[in-house]
């Protein structure tokens, strides 16, 4: 499966959805997250991200493990979201800071 990480809070410039053959990434306020038992593993997603914020599962790096169990949990919680829309009006000024977990709203 692939994963949303870090550099996608307070972006969610949602270029990802739209190459999704199966529609599975799922919506928070600040955040979107993958279904990973829906991901089909076809690696489209990840060179879309303006953010370079999706990564394959194995290649998640070490301070951002705990994003792995985040889209697991999210996913199931937050609404689907198959069509692109306008980033967060602060995406460009949040791209690239580091450690914007305690910014992610549930
Ligand atoms: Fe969708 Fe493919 Fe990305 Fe998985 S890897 S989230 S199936 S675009
Ligand atoms: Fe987030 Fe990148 Fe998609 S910033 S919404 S993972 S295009």
């Amino acid at each position: 499966t692939f994963v949303v990480t870090d550099n996608c809070v307070k972006c969610k410039y949602t270029d990802c959805v739209e190459v999704c053959p199966v529609d599975c990434f799922y919506e928070g306020p600040n955040f979107l997250v993958i279904h990973p038992d829906e991901c089909i593993d076809c690696a489209l997603c990840e060179p879309e991200c303006p953010a370079e914020a999706i990564y394959a599962e194995d290649e998640v790096p070490d301070d951002m493990q705990e994003y792995i169990e985040l889209n697991q949990e999210l996913a199931d919680i937050w609404p689907n979201i198959t069509e692109k829309k306008d980033p967060l009006p602060d995406a460009e000024e949040w791209d690239g800071v580091e450690n914007k977990i305690e910014h992610l709203e549930r």
